[in-house]
């Protein structure tokens, strides 16, 4: 474990527990790549993989064809317009105009700590003298700049984080037009790439392609990180599976919009790159000033994606999220968004708060409607007044009401946005994002509030602390409704209107960092339209997202496994909603729903007053399920068996708990098939010595058999039925 530079050689070793990154200096003065994979103790001679003993040569031997060498040099950031005409790190513009940017190696400083980063989300270690930091300051001095490229790992994991910050040294402005977090050139293995990508309601889908000549990119300029593409991409050896194959994975600790590319070119290397897209980003940098980039998470598994996934899990719930949540049990929660939509009153809260309680339902969460004159989604975002023809004698009186039946208030909102139909637009037209002489393109029929602006920012934390300081409120869920265009600000200059997204991201920062340090024990729940936000950038501030609009059970399957692929069980917003599912009319077992939704943070979203005995029995034995198995899901290790996404017939998962005494698995048959026999499971992650029984049972089975021979599933009979199989550890 640890960071070392070996000076004879040239080269910075970084050495997680089971991982060696390393990074190479080369003619003195370029910072080049050299590896990144397997541990590896001695590695004496990495430096020739530079190739810098081969045609072109480094410039100082070979200073007629210094253009070739930048163009196929395997840089560990790569400049602009010196002859590299790959996916560049960096453009910087001059007050002339001129955007050439070459960085040279210039020194380089590891410390023992991980340090923050400024208005940003990033990892941090929980304790002194755990982590490790490399700095390796990189100089163009033609335009007075100074980058530093900074890598930390901890002591318990083998994640890389990476960022980038860059400061003018000079005494003229400089306009960065580009900045990226994280680059690395590698030697192509036939990679695929691997991204989670999908629509609204459709979220984190699991998508492979081959990785043939050319760029291939994951992005988003939509000003959050998006439902559509979400900012993790991963590039895999052939055959990668669960348990083998390799696996080089980056995950961006951001909100607003990014790129990740993989660029196969010529000499057969693959740049693999991410960081804030520049499609319409410029900032201005004064003299003095520093610009710090977002982290990008850097994972390699050399077994697979399963290892890939549980480094992520680790790695977010032990050094990312915040939240004094993140190993507690959260309460069970019933949400009235599709059990009543806008049509809710004090008295019918009250009455589903009732019957919650009396089914073992520990929290009523108030959704959107209960503001200004909001009874439908046309108007009153923005207006932070209570309508007091739906809750009489305001919030108080309601939060009072549900605390007197025994349950905690949660409430919804959507801070970010302003309707046209408000107080606060017809006050502040100017607050709004978008462009003058342009009539702004609505989504939902609201707009954005400019969150670039301090004053934006201001009223936004007066209106919303003043709403959590009226009641007492447990929970809040943060929406974002739409996503930014028709990008103007109305106080930004000319040149810095390409700041407005960025800028904007950051005033969300700050509502939220002001939101758990004067609210350290809400419990926050970030949403974007369902799972338009679901980033480690929300997961610094919220230790639950709500994962997708749609609740149907089937549809889960896909969108929880790709969810889970990188982001923890733990974070996962999931809840049992009514049937036929108000997204697209399927009905599933009660049971199966429950089942599904007891892999994430668990919940209800249905009118408890309107739906059968039958069911309102069953919720009283799926919340006592969920106490019983959410410290398992919540801290346990994740395993992917099977994926009904791909072999569109069954689901299977399983979570083992670290001391592996137990493993909780998760089977949804899909689709009932006819003339086929029980369906075999092979469990992975267990003690292979140990012996499992299957609780409620008298089957008892060794660790080694359970994941090499397996244990038989009898199939039910009919679609979409579900099973959980519980194995305690009893020898
Ligand atoms: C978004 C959320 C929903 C609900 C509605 C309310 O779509 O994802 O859960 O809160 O907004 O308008």
């Amino acid at each position: 474990m640890g960071i070392q530079y070996d000076k004879d050689a040239g080269i910075f070793q970084i050495d997680t527990r089971s991982t060696t990154y390393l990074i190479g200096i080369a003619d003195g003065k370029y910072v080049g790549h050299i590896y990144y994979g397997k541990k590896i103790g001695d590695c004496r001679g990495a430096q020739r993989l530079m190739r810098t003993g081969e045609h072109p040569f480094v410039p100082s031997e070979n200073l007629r064809e210094k253009c070739r060498f930048m163009d196929n040099f395997p840089w560990e950031y790569a400049g602009w317009g010196t002859g590299d005409y790959r996916e560049s790190s960096i453009q910087v513009r001059t007050m002339e105009g001129y955007s050439a940017c070459e960085l040279y190696y210039d020194s380089y400083e590891i410390l023992r700590e991980k340090t923050g980063l400024k208005g940003l989300p990033a990892t941090f270690a929980k304790e002194e003298g755990t982590a490790w930091t490399l700095n390796i300051i990189c100089r163009d001095k033609c335009i007075g700049l100074k980058v530093i490229l900074s890598y930390s790992i901890f002591d318990d994991n083998d994640g890389i984080m990476r960022s980038v910050r860059l400061v003018n040294e000079g005494d003229a402005p400089l306009y960065i037009d580009r900045v990226l977090s994280a680059s690395w050139d590698m030697d192509n293995e036939a990679f695929e790439m691997l991204s989670l990508t999908g629509a609204w309601a459709r979220e984190r889908h699991m998508t492979r392609c081959p990785v043939t000549y050319g760029r291939h990119v994951i992005s988003s300029i939509r000003g959050e990180s998006s439902h559509q593409e979400n900012p993790f991409m991963a590039l895999l050896t052939p055959g990668t599976d669960q348990e083998k194959g390799q696996v080089y994975a980056m995950n961006f600790i951001y909100s607003g919009n990014f790129l990740a590319v993989a660029q196969a070119s010529q000499y057969d290397s693959v740049r693999m790159a991410m960081g804030i897209h520049p499609e319409g980003f410029c900032w201005k940098l004064m003299p003095g000033e520093d610009f710090q980039a977002p982290e990008v998470v850097c994972v390699y598994s050399d077994e697979g994606l399963g290892k890939m996934t549980r480094t992520f899990h680790d790695l977010y719930r032990e050094h990312l999220i915040r939240s004094p949540y993140v190993h507690k049990d959260r309460p069970v929660l019933i949400n009235n968004w599709e059990a009543t939509y806008f049509n809710f009153n004090t008295e019918k809260l009250v009455d589903i708060a009732k019957e919650a309680k009396a089914c073992g339902i520990e929290m009523l969460v108030m959704d959107d409607g209960w503001f200004g004159k909001r009874n439908d989604d046309n108007s009153s975002l923005g207006d932070w007044t209570v309508n007091e023809e739906k809750l009489p004698g305001g919030l108080k009186n309601l939060v009072d009401q549900v605390k007197a039946q025994g349950l905690k208030f949660g409430i919804w909102v959507e801070p970010e946005m302003v309707s046209p139909d408000s107080d606060l637009y017809r006050a502040h037209p100017d607050w709004a994002i978008q462009i003058p002489g342009r009539a702004p393109g609505l989504m939902r029929a609201q707009l954005v509030l400019d969150l670039s602006r301090p004053e934006v920012v201001e009223y936004v934390w007066e209106s919303i602390s003043a709403v959590l300081n009226s009641a007492d409120i447990s929970y809040v869920k943060w929406d974002m409704n739409r996503q930014l265009c028709d990008l103007g600000s109305a106080c930004l200059p000319p040149d810095r209107q390409g700041e407005l997204m960025h800028r904007y991201v950051l005033g969300v920062y700050e509502l939220l960092e002001r939101l758990i340090t004067q609210f350290p024990h809400l419990l926050l729940e970030n949403c974007s339209g369902g799972g338009g936000r679901f980033d480690g950038g929300m997961l610094y501030y919220s230790p639950q997202i709500w994962c997708s609009d749609d609740t149907d059970a089937v549809e889960r399957l896909a969108i929880q496994e790709g969810t889970a692929l990188v982001y923890p069980l733990s974070c996962m917003g999931a809840h049992v909603s009514d049937c036929p599912n108000h997204a697209l009319g399927r009905v599933t077992p009660f049971t199966t729903r429950g089942h599904v939704a007891l892999a994430g943070t668990f919940g209800y979203e249905l009118d408890i007053t309107k739906i059968s005995q039958a069911d309102r029995d069953e919720i009283k034995e799926q919340t006592k399920l969920y106490h019983k198995y959410h410290p398992l899901v919540r801290e346990g290790d994740y395993y992917r068996i099977a994926s009904w996404h791909e072999n569109h017939l069954y689901d299977c998962w399983q979570v083992v708990s670290k001391d592996r005494t137990e493993t909780l698995v998760t089977y949804v048959q899909v689709l009932s098939q006819i003339s086929f026999r029980s369906r075999r499971l092979r469990l992975q992650g267990l003690d292979p010595r140990g012996l499992y029984q299957l609780e409620d049972t008298d089957e008892i089975y060794s660790g080694e058999w359970l994941m090499n021979g397996g244990f038989l599933v009898q199939r039910p009979f009919g679609d979409f039925i579900s099973r959980l199989y519980h194995f305690i550890k009893v020898g």
